[in-house]
């Protein structure tokens, strides 16, 4: 129980590191939450701050959850406080993740208000199912290239991660297309599709919920566009 509750408060203190604000004060002395959509995320932070410090902040936020799904679980596996959790490790690899995603989102260092997990949820996402999140991504990226909406294309990728998962089991379970299934993961277990359909979902779910205000601006034609270094 104590190595569980190590890694979890590991985890969530790794995605609290606010990137965001760090950047935004130490390069220009401003709270990016005082500036455009008042989010600190790296799409703010590439809005308010400038396109260098907005892929820096985003591969940071990305590298916190993929650092708590993968390195964390294996150091307290290497190093227990007690017993290493019972239980799947890839389960345990994902609610790791998902408390970094919470830190993220409800940051301890800056007030619990933090960014809106995407790019920590893709960290984690990427740590345990690479070849998946290459499709992911692929479907992010060509979104927010035709829409110039970033929240559009988190939506999007945040739906379609549960439904590639669901596809790529029916596919494979039909014996019809190659198991990359291997690729996701260090090993093949046979939990490890109903584990990330569980957490997509959930994931799918949080990340609609934390664009709520995203999806309200999108229906009244006022959601910001793709911007680089602009503050309003
Ligand atoms: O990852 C956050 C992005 O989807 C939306 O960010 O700043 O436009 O609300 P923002």
């Amino acid at each position: 129980m104590l190595t569980f509750l190590a890694i979890i408060a590991v985890a969530y203190l790794i995605g609290s590191i606010p990137t965001s604000i760090i950047a935004g004060k130490l390069l220009k002395g401003i709270d990016v939450r005082d500036f455009g959509s008042g989010n600190a995320g790296g799409t703010n932070a590439f809005r308010v701050l400038g396109w260098k410090a907005g892929l820096a902040v985003t591969l940071i936020d990305i590298a916190k959850g993929t650092v708590a799904a993968v390195p964390v679980v294996g150091f307290f596996k290497a190093h227990p406080l007690g017993a290493f959790p019972d239980m799947n490790e890839i389960a345990l690899s994902l609610i790791a993740g998902m408390a970094a995603v919470i830190g993220h989102v409800f940051t301890v260092f800056a007030g619990f208000k933090g960014g809106k997990g995407v790019s920590t949820a893709a960290g984690m996402l990427i740590g345990i199912a690479p070849v998946s999140m290459l499709m992911v991504i692929g479907i992010f990226l060509l979104t927010v290239t035709i829409s110039r909406y970033v929240s559009v294309g988190s939506i999007l990728a945040a739906i379609a991660f549960p439904l590639i998962i669901a596809i790529r089991k029916y596919i494979f379970d039909l014996g019809q297309g190659l198991d990359y299934r291997f690729f996701d993961h260090w090993f093949v277990h046979d939990s490890l599709d109903y584990h990330l359909l569980i957490f997509g979902g959930i994931v799918a779910v949080a990340i609609i919920y934390t664009h709520r205000a995203n999806i309200r601006r999108l229906f009244s034609g006022t959601e910001n566009r793709l911007s680089f270094g602009r503050k309003s």
